[in-house]
């Protein structure tokens, strides 16, 4: 897939550019959660190379869920401040996302500063993909650059709309995400292990059946492995089950060799912090019993089948790992990457996050691991090989 980058644009001087970004992180109470900003870091390069080339940076994004409405916690000024302190330069936050002050404020702006669009999801258009709305938006600016991978499953009005009225290229995070996804998916280096874990199957049921075909091994793990366990017969106590897709699941190869599902697993009687654990074997899980983490035998196992890997794939981690008694599980797999020489590519905002706190040294002592900013994104970029807001940035064959 070959994009139109960011890069091939002639003169960026005095242009107004664009910048869909996606910064959608975890923030509490104006803070983002420790590590929670791989997003806004991964897409410094490119509002750098705009801003050294002369043009005005125009920052889109969206946080949250609002659903078309203004919602004061999902508003945008602390990540502005927090974008501001990366550049060392300042971000100014506007408080709407279009209309005649907007407008003005752009009009007004130098060349060579950066602007940050209020959350583009207060607008209903913007997930309707309103044309209105793209217009709007594409009015403010010369040139569209999409830097926005994690949400590159969206076709929303800032995603696929703004690209029907302005030149659009890929920003250089969304063009690297790309690049390396493709290749994992044309010529991964076999043995090739996919790590599936996280909290709802229904989300993942997809780039399961595509990795049952595509990979050597899959390993399942956190509280969607709890669904698939209890279609394989097994008893799970009261851990949240997607009892919906057990007939789906009984057609799956369940029985597949290359399929790992835990064969322990940590429990409590309750999902809180403080409460005693046991560990035990799978089949002895008791009906009061939440399964809130993989047991280190399954570690071990999983550790096992990682170490002859030269593909690694993870998305999800293993547990509740944000509870200490139930980080364990996360910790292993963090480990058995550090250990390893494949090539890993780990995406979803949680466990990117996991990776950056428990790897013993920073990521980039270890060029083979790359952290994709997509979660639902990645997932879906698997499964398919492409995403709607790709398709405005192909080059023309
Ligand atoms: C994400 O975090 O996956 C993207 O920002 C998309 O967010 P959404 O799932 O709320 O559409």
């Amino acid at each position: 897939m070959r994009l139109k980058s960011v890069r091939t644009i002639r003169t960026l001087k005095n242009k107004r550019v664009l910048l869909r970004t996606d910064f959608n992180v975890p923030l509490e109470g104006g803070t983002i959660a420790l590590e929670g900003d791989e997003r806004i870091l991964r897409t410094l390069p490119t509002i750098r190379y705009l801003l050294r080339r002369g043009a005005l940076v125009i920052v889109a994004t969206h946080l949250g869920r609002p659903g078309g409405r203004v919602v004061p916690r999902y508003r945008l000024k602390p990540l502005a401040a927090y974008l501001g302190r990366q550049l060392k330069a300042p971000v100014q936050a506007l408080s709407k996302v279009v209309g005649p002050e907007v407008a003005a404020a752009v009009r007004r702006a130098a060349a060579g500063t950066v602007l940050m669009l209020e959350n583009l999801r207060f607008n209903p258009g913007e997930e309707e993909n309103s044309a209105t709305f793209s217009r709007t938006l594409a009015e403010l600016c010369d040139v569209y650059v999409n830097d926005a991978f994690g949400n590159a499953h969206r076709a929303h009005a800032s995603m696929v709309g703004v690209p029907r009225y302005r030149k659009s290229y890929a920003g250089l995070l969304l063009a690297e995400e790309v690049r390396v996804l493709s290749g994992l998916l044309a010529r991964p280096r076999r043995p090739m292990v996919a790590v599936i874990g996280g909290v709802k199957l229904s989300t993942k049921l997809a780039v399961i059946q595509t990795f049952l075909k595509l990979a050597n091994d899959l390993l399942l793990g956190g509280n969607l492995a709890n669904t698939v366990l209890k279609a394989r017969g097994l008893a799970v106590g009261r851990s949240p089950v997607e009892e919906g897709l057990l007939p789906s699941l009984r057609r799956l190869k369940l029985t597949a060799a290359k399929l790992h599902l835990p064969v322990d697993v940590i429990t409590a009687s309750g999902t809180t912090a403080g409460l005693p654990t046991r560990t035990l074997a799978v089949a002895n899980v008791q009906p009061d019993e939440y399964i809130l983490d993989v047991g280190p035998d399954t570690v071990r196992l999983f550790d096992a089948v990682l170490r002859d890997a030269r593909t690694i794939v993870w998305n999800g981690p293993m547990g509740k790992f944000e509870l200490p008694a139930f980080a364990a599980g996360t910790i292993g797999l963090v480990h058995a990457i550090a250990h390893t020489r494949a090539r890993v590519v780990v995406g979803g905002g949680e466990t990117v996050a996991a990776v950056r706190r428990y790897l013993p040294k920073p990521v980039s002592a270890y060029p083979n691991v790359y952290l994709s900013t997509g979660g639902g994104a990645m997932l879906k970029f698997l499964e398919h090989g492409t995403l709607p807001a790709l398709r405005p940035l192909l080059q023309a064959k």
